[in-house]
């Protein structure tokens, strides 16, 4: 799978986007020093990763859509970030970024770079899953952070990435994303995202954290294999249209910078409360299964480090791993 465009297509994409309106081949042979038949060659290609390009006999041709590949030059343009995404490693195919993250993190790679795959054909989930990751229709990411924070205090880095999941999906779609204690982002009780963090560290210091996120993007129910299908939706199957992944890539990053460099000051104290109006659990009764432990109660609250407080029995637990199911 030929996962970039040829040098001519680049400088062509690049006078179109420039230009906005239509440019004539003969203007355009002048400007970025091309041929009409390496232009013509050109456009077949940028069509080809799925630009939409308008031609007029009279006009000439202009640029109408952008391609949905997540190529690092689209996600880059008009990005507000000072961290995240400055380095971007882009794959047509691996078998999961985390570990392609946690190769790269080992051997210096800087803080904030984003690994990123149109397609993974071993994407983990948490707790020895796997995550399902088909070509072209979700994103699949992972990001390399070195926070200055005590290695307890990084599972609540799962719900600041949960929260900048479930505003983008929000602002870009208008859907009513909700975040499900620890690590998931819901819509209408369905996963849409989930979150992977693995960590390397010392007792109190941590080297590098990997933050894995899986968003289901473009997906029918036909994409989702059997078993996912009652508990799993994409924005597409939500809002019955596709969603540019490019767009929403940009709001997610933008976003959790904001909340990540907060967090790692802050703690979680600036933005607990608008954690706990999106949560999907708080004042539920739920059960956690940890490993073989499993607690019934209610759950109550989300402390300042990420944890949950759970009423079971009269007593109040606090926790900070485990899943949850609503009862
Ligand atoms: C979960 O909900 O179980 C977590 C899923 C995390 C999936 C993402 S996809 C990109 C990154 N690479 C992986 O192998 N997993 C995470």
């Amino acid at each position: 799978m030929n996962q970039s465009l040829s040098t001519p297509s680049l400088i062509l994409l690049k006078a179109l986007k420039k230009a906005c309106g239509f440019q004539k081949p003969e203007d355009l042979v002048v400007k970025i020093h091309l041929s009409k038949s390496q232009i013509q060659k050109a456009i077949k290609e940028i069509k080809s990763f799925g630009y939409e390009i308008e031609s007029k006999k009279e006009k000439g041709i202009r640029l109408v859509g952008i391609t949905d590949r997540l190529f690092p030059f689209e996600i880059t343009e008009n990005l507000k970030t000072k961290l995240l995404g400055k380095n971007i490693y882009y794959y047509g195919k691996v078998g999961s970024t985390n570990d392609l993250g946690k190769r790269l993190a080992q051997t210096e790679a800087e803080e904030g770079t984003l690994i990123l795959t149109e397609e993974q054909t071993k994407g983990k989930g948490r707790m020895g899953r796997s995550w399902h990751s088909p070509p072209f229709l979700g994103i699949w990411m992972s990001l390399i952070l070195r926070p200055h924070i005590l290695p307890s205090k990084a599972p609540g880095l799962s719900l600041c990435a949960g929260l900048a999941l479930a505003l983008s999906i929000k602002k870009l779609t208008g859907l009513d994303a909700k975040i499900k204690w620890p690590n998931d982002c819901l819509i209408n009780k369905k996963k849409i995202g989930g979150i992977l963090l693995e960590l390397e560290a010392e007792l109190d210091r941590i080297n590098f954290v990997i933050l894995g996120l899986g968003i289901n993007v473009n997906q029918t129910q036909k994409d989702f294999p059997r078993h996912l299908r009652k508990n799993a939706t994409s924005l597409r199957i939500e809002l019955k249209r596709n969603v540019k992944r490019v767009l929403l890539l940009r709001l997610f990053l933008e976003s959790f910078e904001k909340i990540y460099l907060s967090f790692e000051k802050h703690g979680l104290s600036f933005f607990k409360k608008r954690i706990k109006e999106l949560s999907s659990v708080l004042g539920k009764n739920v059960e956690l299964s940890l490993g073989r432990k499993k607690i019934k109660g209610k759950a109550l609250d989300i402390d300042d480090d990420g944890s949950l407080l759970i009423e079971s029995k009269g007593k109040k637990f606090k926790v900070n791993a485990g899943e949850v199911t609503l009862r």
